[in-house]
């Protein structure tokens, strides 16, 4: 019993455990070229460092693939307005940075 218990728990943490954000490469950046010709790898890094940073602290890291370019444009404003309230900023070129990587990493496959 004790046991079935632990299986039961075991499957719950694995099941909610939240996205663990994916390093970005080279690759990734080739293959945005079309959507964003300026992109780089610093600055997807970059993204990664800030979504990391800002997006898991009310609930935990959402995965990229679940919003296309329109989706998280207007998701990532939204958030930051929710920050805003707590007195946190996200200025106007980290919302930038964080949905690009989203973007990007969100449409790997
Ligand atoms: C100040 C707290 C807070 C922070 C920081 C925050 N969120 Fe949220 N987020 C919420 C709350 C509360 C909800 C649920 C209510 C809602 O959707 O408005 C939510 C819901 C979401 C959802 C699901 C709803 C939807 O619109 O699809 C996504 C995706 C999301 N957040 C992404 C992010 C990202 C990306 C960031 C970083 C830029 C972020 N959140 C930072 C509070 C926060």
């Amino acid at each position: 019993m004790k046991n079935y218990v632990a299986i039961i728990c075991l499957l719950l943490t694995v099941g909610c455990a939240s996205y663990k954000a994916v390093m970005p490469t080279q690759a990734d950046v080739d293959r945005m070229a079309a959507t964003y010709p300026n992109l780089d790898l610093a600055e997807l890094n970059q993204g990664k460092m800030l979504f990391e940073k800002n997006c898991g602290n009310c609930h935990g890291l959402k995965n990229p693939a679940k919003k296309d370019a329109e989706g998280w444009g207007k998701t990532v404003p939204r958030m930051a307005a929710k920050m805003k309230k707590k007195g946190e900023v996200l200025t106007q070129k980290d919302q930038e940075l964080i949905i690009r990587f989203l973007v990007t990493m969100g449409a790997k496959e």
